[in-house]
């Protein structure tokens, strides 16, 4: 069965109920595991875990999420990108599909920048990277209120993240899943 990972970091848990809407969204398709990236598996500035990376390479998606920190991802997201250079030489992850969330306590607090980095990092691991399809600003539903196509920015108040980005974070999880299991079996075809 098509597996889709969902792989972030949260503090304050603004980032982690987006992953649980992207994981609802994606659960429609496929079967969804969250895992959230924690401080504990960082040691000397490293992230280590060799069983997430492992389970990773089995994924047919990876969605990649964390809160927008002084316009980038936050450092514990980092830590763990920079650990899959392990699986950078060999393009492991290659043809997967990618996609990532994020989320600032401004409209636009350079997210989008977060976006950017998820998109490279994708890149980066030869990976297939899935937008959304909703125009900014005009969807009936609210979704994609803040006009990123890139994938979801999210906007957090005082009631953590608003219904439209809820409901984006969802709709990208339902992209990404049917995504993959369109194009199922590329990755391992290499
Ligand atoms: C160190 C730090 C840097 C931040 N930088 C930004 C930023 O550049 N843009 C923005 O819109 N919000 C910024 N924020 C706000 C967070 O993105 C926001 O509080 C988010 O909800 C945190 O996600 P979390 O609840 O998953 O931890 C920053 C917060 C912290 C703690």
């Amino acid at each position: 069965m098509l597996e889709i990972a969902i792989v972030y970091f949260s503090a304050a848990g603004a980032t982690a109920q987006l992953a649980r809407a992207v994981a609802q969204g994606a659960g429609d398709f496929g079967a969804v595991t969250l895992y959230e990236i924690r401080g504990a598996a960082i040691v000397e500035g490293r992230f280590i875990d060799a069983a997430l990376l492992a389970r990773l390479d089995r994924s047919g998606a990876i969605i990649f999420g964390s809160p927008t920190y002084m316009g980038g991802p936050a450092a514990p997201f980092k830590a763990f990108a920079d650990a899959t250079s392990e699986r950078w030489t060999g393009q492991r992850w290659a043809n997967k599909v990618a996609a990532g969330f994020t989320c600032g306590a401004c409209p636009n607090g350079d997210q989008a920048a977060t976006l950017a980095y998820f998109g490279v990092l994708a890149a980066q691991h030869g990976m297939i990277w899935c937008n959304l399809d909703i125009p900014g600003g005009i969807d009936p539903q609210g979704r994609n209120r803040l006009g990123c196509q890139a994938g979801v920015v999210a906007e957090i108040g005082d009631g953590g993240p608003q219904a439209g980005d809820l409901l984006t974070a969802a709709y990208l999880g339902r992209r990404v899943a049917r995504l993959a299991g369109l194009i199922g079996g590329m990755a391992e075809a290499r």
